[in-house]
């Protein structure tokens, strides 16, 4: 049977989570897991809540709603960059779960550029929407045996500060195509609305206000920001 992203969904939202093992290098506890319903195994990423490390600038155990919102905000757009994100409960409590994507870890943003620049342009509008103030190269992940690239760890977005930190780019001062600002448009006009009302129970009203102001602004100059002078615009390690 072939996995639809419905089926994909269900499974990751509804099926039993079996503990592999925690992945090596994450600053966040992060588990690999297996989700099994129905007789349906789909290989997952789980965070918990309970594993994020605290930050000054982002509210204490909020990083698991920020992965799901940035799914659901990729998902509204029509921009399938995120692999399916659910929240659900664990074996460590609540937290978020998320696609494995099968990736070869040699390939990151800097040696996909030249082969998959269209996406990474969309990437890097999509921060900008986002507010992602954590894009490192090793976020931009190519699926084995696919020409498909998904974005991970999304913890560190929609502040509703200015953070936008990412090692993207190489588009800066670019102009936006129009049927992405027409993505953007149709985002604005339905951001109150019953589209989006998953993306808006997971994030604080304010966010939500800024995400809007995001997207307006986008919408009025429709380039590319340059990196900011004086703050910190790319991330550390760039992978
Ligand atoms: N959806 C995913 N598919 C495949 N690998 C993933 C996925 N999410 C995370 N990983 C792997 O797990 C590692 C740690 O996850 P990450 O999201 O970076 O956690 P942290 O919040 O600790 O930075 C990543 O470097 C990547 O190798
Ligand atoms: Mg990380």
């Amino acid at each position: 049977m072939e996995l639809t992203p419905k089926i994909i969904e269900r499974v990751l939202r509804d099926g039993e989570l079996e503990l592999l093992g925690r992945m090596a290098w994450s600053s966040n506890a992060t588990f690999l897991v297996t989700a099994s319903l129905d007789g349906i195994d789909v290989s997952a990423v789980y965070k918990p809540r309970r594993g994020e490390r605290p930050l000054w600038d982002f509210a204490d155990g909020t990083l698991c709603e920020r992965e799901v919102a940035t799914y659901e905000l990729s998902e509204v757009l029509g921009w399938g960059l995120i692999p399916t994100t659910v929240l659900r409960d664990g074996p460590y409590g609540v937290g978020m779960v998320q696609r494995f994507v099968d990736h070869d870890p040699e390939e990151h943003y800097f040696t996909l550029l030249e082969t998959h620049a269209d996406v990474m342009r969309q990437f890097a509008i999509f921060d900008v929407l986002a507010n992602n103030a954590d894009r490192k190269g090793g976020h931009c992940l190519l699926e084995r045996g696919t020409d498909d690239i998904w974005g991970i760890d999304h913890g560190l977005t929609f502040h509703e500060e200015s953070k936008l930190r990412t090692v993207i780019w190489d588009f800066a001062g670019e102009e936006v195509a129009d049927a992405m600002c027409a993505d953007v448009e149709a985002l604005v006009t339905d951001l109150d609305g019953p589209r989006c009302s998953e993306l808006r129970g997971l994030l604080a009203p304010n966010e939500i206000e800024a995400l809007y102001a995001r997207s307006i602004g986008l919408m009025r100059m429709p380039s590319l920001p340059i990196p900011n002078e004086g703050y910190k615009s790319v991330p550390w390690p760039l992978i």
